[in-house]
């Protein structure tokens, strides 16, 4: 089953997947972290894997940026492919000043001003969320590794580069936590199709404190988190 963004074919992908927005990412964790890995796709760069994490079949891939590149990849991975258990691992930037760069949120709810969900016609807002296995499962995780986490409303924003530089402290001061810019599409994407997912994000910057990581820290200095990740296996 080759779609028009993955070529793979069914039975290649787990049914479990971490999702980093970053292609690199997914090729550092796979290499990293996993063991028997076999490459599934590289249309457009997005790489993908599948290997096993403590004897268990996981995969790994990257969907790039925005919601649209994620909505594309985590249709694929579940309408064609099987995938049931979908979770990003993710970069973000805080809206909450007590948050400090490298600290872990556990996206509950996703805001955004996108108009993904306009596809179902609903007849008001839609409230993205995370699945409630997943999330339970992950907090429960973080606390037996003594890895401390937030959990909470997060923004998936279609702008990186906002016009008004302060637009930020209008959702901070609703209690979201911080912003990405991709967990609204794939929560709705699961909820539609009735699978799981959930975003795990580290802290990669700060609107309020304005420090920021490099990338190559991104790349591979995230390691709390995925170690959450994995065990979601
Ligand atoms: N904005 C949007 N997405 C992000 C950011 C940000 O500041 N940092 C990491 N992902």
């Amino acid at each position: 089953m080759t779609t028009a963004h993955i070529n793979a074919k069914k039975g290649d992908i787990a049914e479990t997947i971490l999702l980093p927005g970053d292609p690199l990412r997914a090729k550092f964790i796979a290499e990293t972290y996993l063991e028997d890995v076999v490459q599934f796709n590289d249309v457009r760069n997005a790489f993908g894997y599948t290997g096993t994490y403590k004897g268990k079949r996981i995969s790994v891939m990257g969907t790039g940026m925005g919601a649209p590149s994620i909505g594309i990849y985590s249709y694929e991975l579940i309408h064609f492919f099987g995938v049931k258990n979908l979770i990003r691992v993710g970069s973000c930037g805080a809206y909450n000043k007590d948050l400090e760069l490298y600290d872990i949120i556990l996206g509950m709810g996703a805001c955004t001003n996108s108009r993904y969900d306009h596809q179902y016609e609903l007849p008001g807002t839609y409230s993205a969320i995370a699945s409630w296995d997943l999330l339970y499962k992950a907090k429960k995780i973080a606390e037996e590794k003594h890895i401390d986490v937030k959990v909470g409303n997060i923004l998936t924003s279609d702008i990186f580069y906002n016009a008004n530089p302060d637009a930020y402290k209008k959702w901070a001061n609703m209690g979201v936590l911080a912003v990405e810019m991709e967990a609204y599409a794939l929560y709705c994407n699961a909820a539609a199709a009735g699978v799981n997912a959930l975003t795990i994000l580290t802290v990669s910057d700060s609107l309020v404190t304005k420090l920021e990581t490099t990338s190559k820290e991104r790349e591979t200095g995230f390691t709390k988190m995925m170690e959450i990740a994995l065990e979601l296996a």
